[in-house]
Formats: C-alpha cells, structure tokens, sequence
C-alpha cells in the first residue's frame, strides 16, 4: 500500500508583491513501512512539501493521498495517523520533558494516565531518564532531539515526518536517532524525513527523493541511484614502464562491461557497472595479457556524484549558497 501518493503536488507563496514558487509539481509514492528521505540543499522546497503533506499547510495546486485519506478532503483523519516534527522542534522549553510528553498525549486525546504510562514508556526506550525531569531549556541539541522525536510518536502514529532530524547534532547523537528511527521502522512504522546531508540519506533511507528548486529530480534507492548515474570505478595500479598500460588497455578496451577507461598516473581508472561482479574477470583478462597489476580499488560513486550529474551542482556548495 501507499502510505503517501501525490500528483502534480504544488505550493506558492506570495509575499509583498513578489511570488515564490516553492513546490513545483511534485509526484511522489511513499510505501508502507519503508524509510523515505528527501535529499536536497536549502530552499529547496523539502520542508513546505512535507508541512503540506502533515495538513499543515494548504497546497496551491495538485493532489495527494496520506495513509489513504485525502489530504484536503480528510484532513482530520490524515492528522490522528500521522507524527510530525518540525525543523525547530515543537517543546515548550519552560516545562520538563516530561510534562511535554503528557501535554502532547492529551492533546491527542489520551487519558491522563493513559499519557502519563505512555511518557515514561517513552522516556525509557529514548534513554530520557537522566534529563526527562528537566525544564526542557536547559537540554542539549541531542537530548532536545530525541524529546522532540517522542513527541512525534506519542499517540502512536503510523506515518512520522521528521523535518531535518540530526541537523546540528554531534556524530554521537545522530547515530543514536538513526538507531531510533531504524527501530521504529522495525516495529512497523513509515517514516518520512528530511536531510541534507549524504550519509543520512544513503545509510538510513530505503528510498530517496533528490529534490532541488521545488521539483523532484530523480527517485529511488540510494543505490539504485548512484548506479544510475554513474556506475562503479575501479582503480588499477599497473607497472607504468614496460608497456603493461596499454597492454591492460587493449585487453579491456572491447569488454563489454566497460563503459569508460582513462589512463592515470599510476594505471588505469575504470568505469564500469556493477563493479563488484566485473572484478575477478578483470583480473585474470590483466594476468593474461601480461599485465600484472600492482593496485586495486573499487569505489562507488556517493550521493554528492548523483547530486552533481543531476543538478549541475555540488550539493554542498548549493547548501552553502543559501
Ligand atoms: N511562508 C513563506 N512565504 C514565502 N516564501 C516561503 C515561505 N515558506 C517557504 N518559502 C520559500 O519557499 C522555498 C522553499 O522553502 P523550504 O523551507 O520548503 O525549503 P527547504 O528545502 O526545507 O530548505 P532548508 O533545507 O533550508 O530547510 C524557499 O525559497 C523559501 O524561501
Ligand atoms: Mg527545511
């Protein structure tokens, strides 16, 4: 099942006259119980397609579908199945992270002690103790993090959007929320996130969206995308002195697993699919033409290769812009 389908999904803001087209025509499939992340750099348009799909922001145009309701028809229903949580966060730093959890069960609803079981189950499984009875302004970036991820998933939702959800933190503190969102995975949730950055989208997404200038540049897993783009490049070290390149050239030049080849300083750079299933052929071709080969690595293009092929940018440089 889809849990969110959109067609032609849009958003433009006017503001003093001028018109700011943020989302431009998103369609997008986010499937039940997977872990969708949308990859972009500032301004892209990653937060104000998420706001719409949490109903918390009218589209200008198109349509979309949240765990099978109709997002404008059905926002209500839409709104009880679905956790969010915002770029900044939604606690309410004069009160503990406690009293934050209870308020926000029993905004959805829940029974004081229903709320109150439910906080400490929370705080539990977030390693919340040592702080959880704290005013909630005297946290650190990581333990505000993890509060505000249990906020989001206080009435159980089905669908959790998490709106840059390690941006700031220290390496320590984003694997402790990835290890979170895998484990809310795990127990059958779908969850929806933003990043820019790479690693994130790469090791933790099962699927991902690279969204640049309020449009979809391409979709799919983060493998799949990067040997879309690219293939794998193996680096041979050759004796560079006796002629054993361009013999290695020769005997590789016609493979049909080869898509590029250039000579470098110390051998040859291959561009070739599938890079791991080529390599022991490409071995014994080089051992047969006389070439013995001194060096070997294989190295799969990133994200930031994708990113580049597809936008004309790096996307670092494009974060740094904004
Ligand atoms: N309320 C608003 N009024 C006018 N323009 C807006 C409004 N909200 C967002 N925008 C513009 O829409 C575009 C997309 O913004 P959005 O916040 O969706 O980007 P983003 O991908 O989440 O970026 P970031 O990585 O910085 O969070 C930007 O140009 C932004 O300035
Ligand atoms: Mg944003």
């Amino acid at each position: 099942m889809a849990m969110i389908e959109t067609h032609g999904l849009t958003k433009t803001f006017r503001a003093r006259g001028k018109t700011v087209e943020a989302v431009r025509g998103v369609d997008l499939m986010v499937r039940d119980g997977e872990i969708f992340g949308f990859l972009g750099p500032n301004g892209a348009g990653k937060t104000t397609t998420m706001r719409m799909l949490a109903t918390l922001l009218e589209p200008t145009g198109g349509k979309a579908t949240v765990c099978g309701y109709d997002l404008r028809r059905e926002a209500g229903k839409v709104r009880t199945r679905i956790g969010y949580v915002g770029q900044n966060g939604g606690a309410e730093p004069l009160e503990t992270g406690r009293e934050n959890l209870i308020l926000q069960g029993r905004v959805y609803g829940m029974g004081k002690a229903g709320a109150v079981k439910r906080a400490a189950e929370l705080i539990t499984r977030l390693d919340m103790e040592p702080f959880a009875d704290r005013l909630v302004r005297t946290y650190s970036g990581g333990q505000r993090r993890r509060l505000d991820v249990a906020l989001g998933i206080m009435h159980r939702p089905h669908l959790l959007f998490l709106d840059e959800p390690t941006t700031g933190l220290d390496p320590q503190s984003r694997v402790r929320i990835w290890d979170e969102v895998r484990r809310l995975c795990a127990d059958g949730m779908t969850i929806f996130l933003t990043t820019h950055y790479m690693d994130e989208a790469d090791g933790l997404c099962n699927r991902l969206a690279i969204m640049d200038n309020g449009k979809i540049a391409s979709e799919d897993t983060p493998n799949a995308l990067k040997q879309q783009i690219a293939g794998d490049i193996i680096s041979l070290g050759l004796d560079t002195h006796n002629g054993a390149v361009a013999r290695a050239s020769d005997a590789l030049r016609e493979q049909p697993y080869l898509r590029e080849l250039q000579p470098t300083e110390h051998g040859v750079q291959l561009y070739v699919d599938r890079g791991e299933e080529v390599l022991p052929e490409i071995l014994r071709q080089l051992d047969q033409a006389g070439a013995p080969i001194r060096t070997v690595t294989l190295a799969r293009p990133t994200l930031e290769d994708v990113f580049l092929r597809l936008t004309g940018r790096s996307l670092r440089e494009s974060a740094d812009i904004a």
